[in-house]
């Protein structure tokens, strides 16, 4: 099915298309809730495994992200809502963005930081597999809405901008 997809995006029209067929098979993992927009949404990290094995492997095994929300749960306990939705922000993919973590029972897909943090949202490339529907280049920017300065300081970035990947 990936490989027919894949093929559809070459032709004129083929967000319309690709649009359509998302509608259509609206499987929880492209269009969860059966909501569209014309906004790219978040999809998962593993929506990107059948086309992208050797990054989901070395990404699920290797990446601290691929359990980050393990250590939302570990300190859970005592901590109010607010405080939690702040969590939300650094450790699951896309809170608070068009298409992104809502809940763990509505979005368990989306639960931990994915490789979506640094690509950006997916749904429009995992349709198509047009290369230019994906961040290629994540830069240090996007690292820093995480990474904040106050973390920085004992965190070494520069080096690591090809670390917590893959
Ligand atoms: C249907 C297959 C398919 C799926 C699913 C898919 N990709 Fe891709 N992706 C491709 C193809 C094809 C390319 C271009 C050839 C290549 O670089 O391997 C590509 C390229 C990329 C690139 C590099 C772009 C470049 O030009 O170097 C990134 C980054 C990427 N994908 C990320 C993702 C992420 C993140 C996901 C999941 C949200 C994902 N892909 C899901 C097929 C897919
Ligand atoms: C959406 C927030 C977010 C973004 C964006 C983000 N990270 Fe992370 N990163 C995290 C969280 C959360 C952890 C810790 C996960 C845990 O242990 O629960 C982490 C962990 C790491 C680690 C620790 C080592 C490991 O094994 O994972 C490195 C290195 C890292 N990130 C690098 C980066 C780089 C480089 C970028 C930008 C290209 C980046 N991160 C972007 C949230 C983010
Ligand atoms: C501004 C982004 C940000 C926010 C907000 C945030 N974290 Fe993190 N968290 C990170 C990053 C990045 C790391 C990786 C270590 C580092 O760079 O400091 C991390 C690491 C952790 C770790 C350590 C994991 C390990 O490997 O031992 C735990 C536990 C954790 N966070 C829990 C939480 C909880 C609970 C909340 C909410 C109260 C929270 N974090 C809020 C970004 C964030
Ligand atoms: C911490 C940020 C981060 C996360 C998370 C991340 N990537 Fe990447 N990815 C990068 C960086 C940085 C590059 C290298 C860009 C460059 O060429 O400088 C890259 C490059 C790629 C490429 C292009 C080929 C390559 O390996 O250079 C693909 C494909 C890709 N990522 C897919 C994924 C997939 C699939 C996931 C999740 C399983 C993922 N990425 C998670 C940061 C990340």
């Amino acid at each position: 099915m990936a490989g027919q997809l894949f093929s559809i995006h070459k032709k004129p029209g083929s967000v319309l298309l690709a649009a359509a067929i998302c509608f259509s098979l609206c499987s929880p993992v492209l269009c969860h809730g059966g909501r569209t927009s014309s906004l790219p949404r978040y999809v998962g990290s593993s929506a990107c495994k059948p086309c992208h094995k050797k990054e989901y492997l070395s990404f699920t095994r290797y990446a601290k992200k691929s359990t980050s929300y393990r250590s939302i749960e570990r300190l859970k306990k005592g901590l109010s809502t607010q405080d939690l939705n702040k969590c939300y922000g650094c450790h699951t993919t896309g809170y608070g963005k068009p298409g992104g973590f809502t809940s763990i029972e509505d979005t368990p897909e989306l639960k931990n930081a994915g490789c979506e943090v640094c690509h950006g949202p997916g749904s429009r490339h995992v349709i198509t597999g047009d290369p230019d529907r994906i961040k290629k280049k994540p830069t240090r920017k996007d690292c820093e809405s995480c990474h904040t300065p106050e973390r920085i300081r004992a965190f070494r970035y520069t080096p690591l901008i090809h670390g917590g990947g893959h």
